[in-house]
């Protein structure tokens, strides 16, 4: 049997969108995790998640959002847009599970303008919620902090230190990523790129985590690849063949069209090793083959899709261990227990 792992982290292999917020949202409503802490870059991440049939967009709280057990932290790293966060609170009633970290740099008007007009618009096609701006003002160690608002002081502490200790004292715990791995400033497609590195080390770095406290991190794939802005994309296929095979998405914050192409095993190989995954988690099996949709168990998948999982588990030589098969939470094929990892 394996052994428990002290926390969880979850990034996105691709370019962002791989469907993360639904796997995270399915994570916290089986496991029941005491935290979900996200890292990553802000507000520019648009999660969606299904329950029930209603559709809940998420831009800067965690996407634990339906477990009411579940405390929702935002690491130290994390770009805080006040509005975005204190709307979401509103909208979710989740003001008594907040907090956020103290030391959270702040996305202030200014930074939208910037990031809405001239090279990172129109060259870059960055998603416009000031992100890049902001970051630039920390580097430039000019940026306000989330201490220094009156309208947060109710949600702000110590991420860092509460995290820490709840993993000390045996809690499961996950650590949220959002983007993708080619969207990193490091380790991505330069210039074409968000404004941090965002795989699983930055995650863990955004939040306050050393390296020895993360033993697990479940990368999440979309079963074809998109992307949203300028940049390349190997394999890219025209919008009239996105459309043909269902592949169309319209993206969450800016409603601009994803382009794609089909699943890239070269580039999952490069994102499994760029942050050492142990688990796979596969969205929207269900969009490129039909059949399995809503299917709750491997042995239910039609022949292709059962393939199509065994090829990329022998490429990538990591067990696939979530299945999504819908955008409902529980659109999800579970198969730790059969590989012997525990949930
Ligand atoms: P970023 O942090 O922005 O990268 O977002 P994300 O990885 O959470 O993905 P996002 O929510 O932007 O896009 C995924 C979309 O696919 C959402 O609309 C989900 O509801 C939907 N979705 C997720 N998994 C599945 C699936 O298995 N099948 C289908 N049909 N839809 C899915
Ligand atoms: P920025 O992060 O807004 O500066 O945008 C830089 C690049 O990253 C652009 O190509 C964006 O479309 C892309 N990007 C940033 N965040 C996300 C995300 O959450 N999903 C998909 N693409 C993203
Ligand atoms: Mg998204």
């Amino acid at each position: 049997m394996a052994i428990k792992m002290p926390a969880m982290v979850i990034v996105g292999g691709f370019f962002g969108d791989e469907g993360k917020g639904k796997i995270i949202s399915y994570l916290a409503m089986k496991d029941n995790p005491s935290a979900t802490v996200r890292g990553g870059v802000g507000p520019n991440a648009g999660h969606t998640v299904v329950y029930e049939g209603k559709s809940y967009k998420l831009r800067m709280l965690p996407s634990a959002i339906l477990n009411k057990q579940t405390k929702l932290m935002i690491g130290a790293g994390v770009l805080v847009n006040p509005n975005v966060l204190l709307d979401e609170i509103k909208t979710f009633n989740a003001g008594s599970r907040v907090l956020i970290d103290s030391q959270c740099a702040i996305i202030e008007n200014t930074h939208i303008e910037r990031d809405r007009g001239g090279y990172l618009k129109e060259r870059i096609g960055t998603t416009g919620s000031g992100t890049g701006p902001a970051n630039s003002d920390r580097v430039l160690r000019i940026a306000k902090m989330a201490k220094d608002i009156d309208s947060l002081k109710d949600y702000v502490g110590d991420v860092a230190f509460e995290v820490n200790k709840l993993i000390d004292d045996g809690a499961l715990i996950i650590l949220e990523g959002t983007q993708g791995t080619f969207l990193s400033l490091y380790h991505g497609t330069y210039p074409y790129v968000t404004s941090k590195d965002v795989t699983a080390s930055a995650i863990c770095s955004d939040i306050g985590i050393g390296p020895k406290k993360v033993e697990d991190v479940l990368i999440v794939f979309k079963s074809y690849v998109t992307r949203v802005g300028e940049g390349f994309l190997p394999g890219e296929l025209s919008e009239e063949e996105t459309i043909k095979r269902g592949w169309r998405e319209v993206a969450t914050v800016t409603g601009r069209v994803r382009r794609s192409a089909p699943f890239n095993f070269e580039l999952a190989k490069r994102a499994v090793m760029l942050n050492s995954a142990t688990q796979i988690a596969l969205t929207k099996l269900d969009v490129v083959f039909p059949d399995a949709r809503g299917k709750t168990s491997f042995e239910a998948l039609p022949k292709d899709a059962k393939k199509f999982i065994e090829d990329i588990e022998n490429s990538l030589k990591v067990p696939l261990s979530i299945i999504s098969t819908g955008p409902e939470v529980f659109d999800t094929i579970d198969r730790r227990s059969q590989l012997r990892i525990m949930a």
